[in-house]
């Protein structure tokens, strides 16, 4: 039945995700067999294969560190100055707890004028200079502000001089047990460069969710954290940030990667650091992915105009349908022994079983994990609805803040968007979904006969597993059809 692989991908047509179907192959062990370790470079490992993508409103500290302790990674994105983007990463990795705060600092003299200034944070640290400082004068807690008649009132004249510190080695566990020991509402964390904060509302969020499998370490025992850089000459600085915050592995972030820039840097980056993992792209033929091997890098990044918010392939007529493109690449990048990142279009667990058994050791994700807790941003209220704003890196609002770069737009001329500004739905925490959607995934794994990712690409390659493309009303067939909306009544 159905098609090998090589013959469906040979005939001339670009497919994505949705227009072809693996057809069920035969089940000998049970779903927990199923492991889905894997690498996202050469020497970078991964128990869980995700990965969030470096866009400005999908992954910065907190969603590095939620990412990393569910077995993931994530790459904090370039959208920013190079210092700012260091300071993520150390964040991230400062601590064994699975999110970070936004934080708010305050000078002694100054005053809280309105409670938003809290943001989301149960309270407010006071610094010499009103900024992120490790010389934490005290705090203000929400509860004691409200309480305060005069807001005008410097902080330094009610602020909380308690210098309670619990050390960096602390797992979320042993915070939990402190604060319910001590009957604290919160506890900031101090470490000798960055501040963060567990409060009890957070274990209570977190009290429910699945057991987390193995986190993302690096050799130091701390959170492996990634991060993207440009190819422009100021990268060059901009890597060296990176470096000394102890990056785990770099992303040259560009849309079409196959360029003399990106080879150039690649070729810098190896001799600089041979010791730091250099993910290239983004690609989507062999005659790209064979450039960059030869180049040097360790592992591939896949997709082009199959983002979610991307419009390149109606911009600019270039780009690949998701599925083909991963299927091809991987091919041979196989026959050197690089991974590959299936980047973008993923909307569902399906879609991670069909790019991981395509050949993708990895899929990158932005709109899968832009609504969750631990992305960028505050939700908004749009009609009932909870949501975070998602945007394109390429899309004119991004490129305002500097990530023209990836799309290797020029400052002096007129910005063309390759993307666009939208919002995605409230979807609770990583730390919750992650671990149920790769539950999903290994069950598709099961139906496939395949209990690990290698074993996976070799069906896919001997032609065991067949494949079919889908018409559209096959399509519609495979998706909820034929229902009403229905609201129980409560009698
Ligand atoms: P998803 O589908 O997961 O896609 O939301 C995320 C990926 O989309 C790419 N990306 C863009 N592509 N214009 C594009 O053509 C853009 O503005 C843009 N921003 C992000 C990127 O590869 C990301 O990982």
């Amino acid at each position: 039945d159905g098609f090998s692989a090589s013959r469906l991908f040979n005939q001339g047509y670009s497919y994505t995700y949705d227009d072809v179907i693996f057809l069920p192959h035969y089940i000998d062990f049970p779903t927990d067999a199923v492991t889905l370790s894997t690498k996202l470079s050469r020497r970078v490992a991964l128990a869980t294969p995700c990965v969030a993508s470096p866009m400005d409103t999908v992954t910065e500290s907190s969603m590095a560190a939620a990412m990393a302790s569910v077995g993931g990674i994530g790459i904090v994105h370039s959208n920013t100055t190079a210092a700012h983007q260091a300071s993520l990463i150390r964040l991230a990795k400062s601590h064994k707890i699975p999110f970070t705060h936004d934080l708010v600092f305050k000078r002694p003299s100054d005053s809280i004028l309105s409670a938003e200034e809290f943001s989301s944070a149960p309270c407010i640290f006071v610094t010499d200079l009103g900024t992120h400082d490790t010389k934490v004068l005290g705090f203000v807690k929400k509860s004691d502000w409200e309480k305060l008649s005069d807001k005008e009132t410097s902080v330094s004249k009610y602020m909380t001089k308690s210098k309670v510190m619990l050390p960096a080695s602390y797992s979320f566990e042993d915070v939990a047990g402190y604060l319910v020991k001590n009957e604290l509402e919160f506890v900031p964390l101090i470490t000798d460069e960055v501040v963060n904060l567990v409060s009890r509302d957070d274990v209570e969020r977190i009290k429910g969710f699945p057991k987390l499998g193995l986190p993302s370490l690096g050799s130091d025992g701390n959170f492996l954290v990634g991060a993207s850089i440009g190819t422009r000459e100021s990268d060059k600085e901009r890597l060296e940030h990176l470096v000394k915050a102890g990056v785990n592995v770099v992303v040259l972030d560009s849309s079409q990667g196959n360029s003399i820039y990106q080879i150039e840097m690649i070729k810098y980056a190896k001799k600089m650091y041979p010791e730091l993992d250099l993910i290239g792209g983004n690609v989507v033929t062999t005659y790209q992915a064979q450039n960059l091997i030869q180049a040097g890098v360790d592992g591939l990044r896949v997709g082009m105009g199959s983002g979610s918010i991307c419009t390149t392939q109606e911009v600019c007529a270039v780009g690949r349908g998701q599925a083909t493109a991963v299927y091809k690449v991987a091919s041979v990048a196989a026959q050197s022994d690089v991974p590959v990142i299936a980047d973008g279009g993923i909307s569902n667990s399906g879609h991670i079983v069909k790019a991981l058994t395509l050949g993708a050791s990895t899929v990158m994700m932005g709109s899968f994990l832009a609504g969750s807790t631990e992305a960028p941003g505050t939700y908004e209220d749009q009609g009932g609805r909870q949501v975070k704003k998602y945007r394109g890196m390429g899309s004119l609002e991004a490129m305002m803040k500097g990530s023209d770069a990836r799309y290797l737009g020029d400052k002096a001329k007129l910005k063309i968007a390759q993307g666009v500004v939208g919002a995605v739905a409230d979807k609770g925490s990583v730390l919750n979904f992650i671990p149920y959607t790769m539950q999903a995934v290994k069950q598709g794994f099961q139906d496939l006969g395949a209990s690990s990712l290698q074993s996976a690409h070799d069906l896919l390659r001997s032609g065991v597993l067949r494949l079919e493309v889908r018409t559209g009303a096959a399509q519609v067939e495979g998706g909820i059809h034929g229902l009403v909306s229905y609201e129980k009544k409560s009698f």
